[in-house]
């Protein structure tokens, strides 16, 4: 059966980086056999700019009747000013809210031939492949009451809420131990229960949930000791486990490891496997139409997909051996360009994404 996928290219380097993507999604279908139907539609500024809204009534029927989605990425200065509930990532949080993808998959793999573009030494961050599983339907990014209020003495507060409930962390704990089965079944949650008693509660329940896979070893890390081990010792770590905002900031520093942050694919999953695939970087506005950004993140963004929506896994391992037949060719992106690194060729958006397809026709 055709399954169907829907392209929310967003803004700034969202659509170059897509159309990448869409080139390989092409090569595909036309010489792998992939049996797949790709709708467009419109998410974030570009949402708001055409309906009025950043994830409109139109993109979520398209999103509800989608076996999987690719997104490119929001966010622009142009939107800076207007209400906060218009800004384009309450459109990325609303599909994310709508479609109760909850379970966020970030991986940091440092390919070997990148190890000279990560920030950190070599030895340092060579055979880096780390997980982790960031929260991505509740915490303080949806917790209630939220807002900016003004006290008796005329002040402004603002305010936000952490919460979390029993089944929320169960069902994420849920999601990162069955990862941790199928790689090396070591498992850290990540939280701050020193002092914040929602985290307490958050690592109660993972132990709790960890009795049901007791071949995974699990440990527990405060989330700025967490912070620290990543910079100084990150291979550690196989499979991390947090909540919301703590994995949105962790994943960032985890890309960096894998040398820039437009390496990283992520995959947010709902309970049944249907899934919204994006790279976990932004819209970068400053590079817009440029033909300088990585479209790699995306492009792998695509092999998750295949992986956990599509069930085709055989392609996506070819569009992993593609990437890597590439990086091994040397094209470099200005993001993974180091300067003097022997057989390294510095290539634009369209240039390293033709080199995926050719790859991918080989
Ligand atoms: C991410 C991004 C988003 C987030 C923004 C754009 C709302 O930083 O996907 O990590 O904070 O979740
Ligand atoms: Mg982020």
């Amino acid at each position: 059966m055709t399954q169907k996928v829907l392209v929310l290219p967003g803004d700034g380097i969202g659509k170059e980086i897509v159309a990448e993507a869409v080139k390989v999604i092409n090569v595909l279908k036309a010489d792998h056999g992939l049996d797949l139907d790709l709708t467009y539609g419109d998410i974030g500024g570009a949402a708001y700019d055409a309906d009025g809204h950043p994830y409109p009534p139109s993109t979520q029927k398209l999103a509800k009747e989608a076996d999987a989605i690719l997104l490119g990425a929001v966010g622009g200065y142009q939107y800076d000013d207007l209400p906060r509930d218009l800004r384009p990532e309450r459109g990325l949080l609303g599909i994310r809210a709508d479609l109760e993808l909850f379970s966020n998959l970030r991986p940091a793999i440092l390919m070997e031939e990148l190890a000279d573009a990560s920030s950190l030494k070599a030895e340092v961050v060579a055979g880096l492949d780390i997980m982790i599983v960031r929260e991505l339907t509740g915490g303080i990014y949806f917790g209630e009451p939220r807002g900016i209020r003004t006290l008796d003495n005329g002040e402004k507060q603002g305010y936000n809420t952490l919460v979390y409930k029993e089944s929320e962390i169960e069902r994420i704990a849920h999601s990162a131990f069955k990862i941790a089965m199928k790689r090396d079944k070591r498992l850290c949650s990540v939280g701050k229960a020193n002092v914040l008693e929602v985290m307490e509660l958050w690592a109660e329940v993972v132990e709790r949930v960890g009795k049901e896979y007791p071949e995974v070893e699990l440990s527990h890390m405060y989330v700025d000791n967490a912070a620290m081990q990543l910079v100084k010792a990150p291979k550690q770590f196989d499979v991390m486990v947090t909540g919301n905002m703590f994995g949105d900031i962790l994943s960032d520093a985890a890309a960096m490891l894998t040398g820039s942050i437009g390496m990283l694919p992520s995959a947010s999953l709902d309970k049944n496997g249907k899934g919204m695939y994006e790279p976990i970087h932004g819209s970068a506005p400053d590079i817009e139409g440029k033909n300088l950004a990585n479209p790699l993140a995306t492009i792998t963004s695509v092999s998750m997909m295949l992986k956990y929506s599509l069930g085709n896994t055989e392609l996506a391992d070819k569009v992993d051996a593609a990437v890597t037949t590439v990086i091994q060719q040397g094209f470099r992106t200005a993001d993974i360009y180091v300067d003097g690194v022997a057989g390294t060729k510095l290539v634009g958006t369209s240039e390293i994404g033709d080199a995926v397809v050719a790859a991918l026709k080989d």
